[in-house]
């Protein structure tokens, strides 16, 4: 099964970014992704056999850093891939942390990932068809307070949610 690491947005968090997202379809002429799937990648696994999702969950409980704050203030898109995202302009030391944790755990424990770096992102508008300058945006606050495990179905490319972490560790 698709399996990746992402931060899950609270409610409100993620209807805002729902609404940046469809003014940036609009702009760029894509496809504004729903409240509902706004998520930050952390770890991408890719395709894991059913044997080794258990092999997961060592590496995501041991990696968990301390809560922190994200604040999403600019836009910006990748034209290859042809999505427009939302980011941070300074990310907190806790992302960075829990970021590199995840990787580190995740490659001990023979996970391959992508050796690119890590470019955090909050895809908003996919299968977009005009280019989206960099531009600031109004700053949208998102307490991060957990990690999950999410799968991509495969036909409907919806996700679930297999397991959640708290950062917290009390
Ligand atoms: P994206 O939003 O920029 O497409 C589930 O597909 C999540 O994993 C998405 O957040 C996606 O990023 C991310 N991801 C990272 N690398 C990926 C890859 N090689 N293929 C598909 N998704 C990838």
């Amino acid at each position: 099964m698709r399996l990746f690491l992402a931060l899950w947005p609270p409610q409100r968090v993620s209807a805002e970014l729902a609404l940046v997202g469809e003014a940036l379809a609009e702009l760029a002429h894509g496809k504004p992704v729903p409240a509902e799937k706004n998520h930050l990648t952390l770890a991408f696994l890719g395709e894991v056999a059913a044997e080794r999702v258990d092999a997961v969950r060592g590496p995501a409980a041991e990696a968990r850093a301390a809560p922190f704050e994200l604040v999403l203030d600019h836009v910006g898109a990748f034209r290859k891939a042809r999505v427009a995202w939302a980011g941070s302009s300074g990310l907190p030391a806790g992302l960075i942390q829990l970021q590199s944790n995840l990787d580190r755990a995740l490659r001990a424990a023979q996970f391959p990932l992508d050796d690119r770096p890590f470019a955090a992102h909050v895809t908003l508008a996919r299968k977009i068809a005009r280019p989206v300058p960099p531009a600031p945006m109004p700053q949208i606050r998102w307490p991060a307070k957990e990690l999950v495990l999410a799968r991509t179905e495969t036909g409907t490319g919806r996700y679930s949610i297999l397991e959640r972490w708290s950062l917290d560790r009390d």
